[in-house]
C-alpha cells in the first residue's frame, strides 16, 4: 500500500502547553494535560510516490508555510522519501484556536507511516506529531492525554501519554465558536514572543509541572470541580502571560469574555462547568454530560454557533 487514509480528533488542553525550551525539536518548556474530543476531526489522505510533492488542504494547495512544515515532517519519517500528494479535510475552522494543527498532524503521521506500511510505536508517532506542532503529540490517544517534558536532549521521550480512555468518565466539552477567523498571531510565534519578554513567563514555567500533577489527579478521581479550577487557572495564568507579552497578544472579543461570565453564572446558579481558551476568541466549557444541553443554551445568548463534544478516541487509519 503506498496510499492510507487517517482521522484523528483535536484536542483541547486542559493544562495549557505556551512555550518552548527548544525551538529545533519543538520542546515544552511545561508538560500539559488534554482532553481528545469526537465530533470534530481532520481527516488526511497521503500517496507516496507521485510525480512531485503536492499538498492540498481543504481542496485547495496549502500556503507556504504550512505545506513546508508538512513536507518537513515527511522528511523526518522517512530522509530518502519519495514524492508525495497529501490532501487533508478539516470538518471545523482552521488556525482559529480550535486545535486544528493537533488533529492535522496527527491524521498526518498516522496516514503517512500506515501509506508506507511501516507499524511505529505510537509514542514514536507522537513525537513526529510534536516536531510538526507541539499540542499534536496529544492527539496520538484518545480521551484524557499527558504530555511530559522528557529529559533526553533528543526529545525522543518528550510524548504523549494515555492517562484515561475516552470512556472514564462522563464530560463534555462544550465548545462555543465566537470566530472561525485565522487568528492574527499564531501559536508558535506568540509563545516565543512571550517567552521573551513577558516578565510572567518564569512563574508560568514554574507552576506548570503542579498544575498538571493535580489536573491528573482530579482525572483520576473523576474529580470535576478539581479538574475545572486547575484548568481554569492555568487558562487564566496562560492567558496573563499572553496579556504581558509585548507586543499584547490579545485574543479575546467581546463575546469571549460574556461567555466567560456565562460559565460563572452557571456556577453560581449550582453548575459545575469551567471555562478554557486557547490561542484564539474561543471558549470551551467543560462540564458533566447530562448539563451539556443548558450549559449550551447558556452560551447560545452571546454565540450562534455552540456545539457539544464528547471525549474521542485515537486516530484510526479508514481506508487505503
Ligand atoms: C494555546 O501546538 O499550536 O493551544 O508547537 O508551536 O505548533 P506549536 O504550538 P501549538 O500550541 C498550542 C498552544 C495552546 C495550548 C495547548 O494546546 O496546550
Amino acid at each position: 500500500m503506498s496510499v492510507a487514509t487517517a482521522t484523528a480528533h483535536p484536542n483541547i488542553a486542559l493544562v495549557k502547553y505556551w512555550g518552548k525550551r527548544d525551538t529545533a525539536l519543538n520542546l515544552p518548556a511545561v508538560p500539559s494535560l488534554s482532553l481528545t474530543l469526537d465530533g470534530f476531526s481532520t481527516t488526511t489522505r497521503v500517496h507516496w510516490g507521485v510525480d512531485v510533492d503536492k499538498v492540498y488542504l481543504q481542496g485547495r494547495p496549502a500556503d507556504e508555510d504550512t505545506r513546508r512544515k508538512v513536507l518537513a515532517a515527511l522528511d523526518r519519517l522517512d530522509p530518502a522519501r519519495p514524492p508525495v500528494r497529501v490532501d487533508s479535510l478539516n470538518d471545523f475552522p482552521a488556525g482559529a484556536g480550535l486545535a486544528s494543527s493537533s488533529s492535522g498532524f496527527a491524521a498526518l503521521v498516522v496516514a503517512a507511516a500506515a501509506a508506507a506500511e511501516r507499524d511505529l510505536p505510537r509514542p514514536e508517532l507522537s513525537v513526529h506529531a510534536r516536531r510538526g506542532s507541539g499540542s499534536a503529540c496529544r492527539s496520538l490517544w484518545g480521551g484524557f492525554v499527558r504530555w511530559n517534558l522528557g529529559e533526553s536532549p533528543d526529545g525522543s521521550d518528550s510524548h504523549g501519554e494515555p492517562v484515561a480512555p475516552a470512556d472514564h468518565w462522563e464530560v463534555a466539552m462544550v465548545v462555543a465558536i465566537v470566530s472561525g477567523d485565522k487568528k492574527d498571531v499564531a501559536s508558535t510565534a506568540g509563545m516565543e514572543t512571550s517567552r521573551l519578554t513577558s516578565a510572567y513567563y518564569p512563574a508560568w514555567v514554574a507552576q506548570g509541572p503542579a498544575r498538571v500533577a493535580a489536573g491528573v489527579a482530579a482525572v483520576q478521581a473523576r474529580d470535576l470541580r478539581a479538574l475545572g479550577e486547575q484548568m481554569e487557572a492555568s487558562t487564566f495564568e496562560m492567558h496573563a502571560v499572553m496579556h504581558t507579552t509585548q507586543p499584547a497578544i490579545l485574543y479575546w472579543k467581546p463575546a469571549t469574555v460574556a461567555c466567560l461570565h456565562a460559565v460563572r453564572g452557571l456556577r453560581a446558579s449550582g453548575t459545575l462547568a469551567y471555562a478554557t481558551m486557547d490561542a484564539g476568541p474561543n471558549v470551551k466549557v467543560l462540564c458533566g454530560r447530562a448539563d451539556a444541553e443548558a450549559v449550551a443554551e447558556a452560551l447560545r445568548a452571546y454565540v450562534s454557533d455552540v456545539r457539544i463534544a464528547l471525549p474521542g478516541g485515537a486516530p484510526t487509519v479508514v481506508r487505503g
